[in-house]
């Protein structure tokens, strides 16, 4: 039996409140696992998903699209099977199509004996994830693929950077159990904002950035904000505004929603009150009957990996 590659590619926190669209981080956990076997038959083709609904045919699955797209690129037609487990929830803001994309993408170019690097695999990978939620932006797929917190200076041509992250960073994440896709949370937004909304924006994405550079957690506060789109998606999450009193209320650094929602997340400078901000928020979601998971995590620098 032929011996399979597997990877893992990590959920991630897209837009960390003041980067809608350009910055994103990776977390250690959950995150999906693709298992590439060569066949002896030409071509590509999917033969297993465990975890979620999804397309076999590889030009309409995310994870299928990606593999189909390098392997053009490379000009090759080697038998390759792909398996995906899905191990997160679709719509849950925590960039399950954008993993699958990243895992999908490395454990094609294990396969393939390593062509390209992650950096040129990425372009890739966000091809992949357009699949799932029609729009192009890699502030999801970037961090899932190359790991760490990743600023997309451009989108179209892909223009990414590494933001150095301060080491005592902790992040909490609370899924409630409810779906809202990305298309839907997009769709919802307006077209046009106040140059004063602008204003205080890029001023605060400055400032999150230069804080992370420069381990200033005071400035991670208070540049930690969104004025434009939180305000905007707050109402599709139940609960939002308690959940993020909560966290504020016992320290965090700042709370907001994971990219498109419905999980929220929040940055804090010790472990200890990321996990009591955790509790919290399980508490006030089960007290309105609201399942939930709550993630504890550092940023993963590593981002997707083989396993
Ligand atoms: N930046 C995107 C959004 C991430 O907020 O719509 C969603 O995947």
């Amino acid at each position: 039996m032929a011996v399979g590659i597997k990877v893992f590619a990590p959920a991630s926190v897209a837009n960390v409140a003041c980067g809608f669209d350009v910055l994103g981080f990776a977390l250690e956990g959950p995150g999906d696992e693709i298992i590439i076997t060569k066949t002896n038959r030409k071509g590509f083709k999917i033969t297993k998903i465990t975890g979620g609904k999804l397309p076999y045919d590889p030009e309409k699955n995310t994870a299928g699209f990606t593999a189909l797209k390098i392997m053009e690129h490379l000009e090759t037609d080697i038998g390759l099977e792909m398996e995906i487990h899905k191990k997160m929830p679709f719509g849950s803001g925590l960039g399950s199509s954008a993993a699958s994309a990243a895992g999908a993408a490395l454990a094609i170019n294990i396969a393939l004996g390593e062509p390209l690097t992650k950096a040129e695999l990425l372009p890739f990978a966000v091809l992949g994830e357009q699949i799932a939620d029609g729009a192009y932006h890699a502030d999801n797929v970037a961090p899932s693929l190359l790991g760490g917190m990743i600023l997309i200076r451009d989108t179209k041509s892909l223009d990414f950077h590494k933001i150095y992250v301060p080491d005592g960073l902790h992040v909490v994440v609370v899924h409630p159990h409810i779906e809202i896709l990305t298309k839907d949370s997009r769709g919802i937004l307006k077209k046009e904002i106040l140059l004063s909304q602008h204003i205080k924006q890029s001023a605060n994405l400055a400032g999150l950035i230069l804080g992370m550079q420069t381990s200033n957690y005071e400035l991670i506060k208070n540049s930690l904000q969104d004025d434009i789109i939180e305000p905007q998606r707050a109402h599709l999450i139940p609960h939002f505004y308690k959940i993020k009193e909560a966290a504020l209320s016992q320290g965090a650094l700042g709370c907001s929603i994971s990219g498109a929602g419905p999980s929220i997340f929040a940055l804090c400078d010790n472990s200890f009150i990321a996990e009591n901000i955790g509790n919290s928020f399980k508490k006030i979601f089960s007290e309105n009957r609201i399942g939930s998971d709550i993630i504890l995590s550092r940023i993963n620098q590593e981002g997707t990996r083989l396993i």
